[in-house]
């Protein structure tokens, strides 16, 4: 069985006291002690926002702590959101982009990747496949990054879908899961949360992938995605948010929780949530 677990939309602060930088903590603990005894370890895959405001302090606490995935064996996926791309994820800056660049691309994910003069501009879709399974990093924030709407709400733009529809191409024709992962919502309607270029990635990626990730809403879902032809289209909440679950007749709880996806083959997989009990 090939696993992977969906996070998002981290926050990471540059103090380690933040509480979000703790719930990860204790979201990083969790999984260590899930899978330490499971040789093929799930994918960690996180849908963007890393950090809060792109800030090199922020990068640096977010590696330090994430860094533990990779020093356990475990193989961590991620694209960037509008939050790490600037200042509370409205101001576009070049510093930030490359923040990203240098502490989750190069330092993190250790990819080795050709930039030209645009920078990261031409480095997406980047596909890695791990045991069978075809992973799809897409960036929903780079272009025309510069104009502010257009950076809340993102856009993939033209280059980078006519790459991607070139690299679907190649797995009509094969049995591999394919999981196409990004930060901003594909089918949201509502102001400065659907991409501005949603319809067309859309049908770009519809009867072809198996799996859309994303976040950015903060709102944990599992949308229909008959009408797409994609088996599975997965919201992921802040993962770093504490919820409270209980009912009316007990005192609530505060909890943490995270996904995690078992794929069988292409018609066949099971989605479980765990919750993380904190008090
Ligand atoms: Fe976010």
């Amino acid at each position: 069985m090939k696993k992977f677990i969906h996070l998002s939309d981290l926050h990471i602060g540059a103090n380690e006291k933040n509480l979000e930088n703790q719930y990860l903590k204790v979201i990083i603990d969790h999984i260590l002690q899930r899978y330490q005894n499971l040789k093929n370890k799930p994918v960690i895959m996180i849908t963007g926002d890393i950090t809060n405001n792109g800030d090199k302090e922020e990068y640096i606490e977010a590696v330090k702590l994430l860094n533990r995935f990779k020093e356990s064996g475990f193989i961590l996926k991620i694209v960037p959101g509008n939050h790490d791309y600037g200042y509370c994820g409205n101001v576009y800056t070049k510093e930030s982009q490359e923040n990203f660049k240098k502490y989750i691309l190069e330092d993190l994910l250790e990819l080795e990747l050709v930039y030209t003069d645009e920078g990261l501009l031409n480095v997406y879709p980047i596909v890695e496949e791990v045991n069978g399974v075809v992973y799809i990093a897409l960036d929903s924030v780079i272009d025309k990054d510069d104009e502010l709407l257009h950076f809340a709400s993102g856009e993939m733009g033209e280059r980078q879908l006519k790459k991607l529809a070139n690299i679907l191409k190649g797995y009509i024709k094969t049995d591999k899961v394919r999981v196409a992962y990004f930060h901003h919502h594909p089918v949201e309607r509502s102001l400065f949360l659907k991409m501005d270029d949603a319809q067309k990635v859309m049908g770009v990626l519809s009867d072809v992938v198996d799996f859309i990730c994303f976040g950015h809403k903060h709102k944990e879902e599992e949308l229909d995605g008959s009408q797409y032809g994609v088996r599975h289209i997965l919201a992921c909440g802040k993962s770093t948010e504490v919820k409270k679950v209980g009912d009316i007749f007990g005192p609530k709880k505060d909890i943490l929780t995270y996904k995690e996806i078992s794929i069988k083959d292409r018609d066949s997989c099971s989605i479980t949530k765990y919750n993380l009990c904190l008090t």
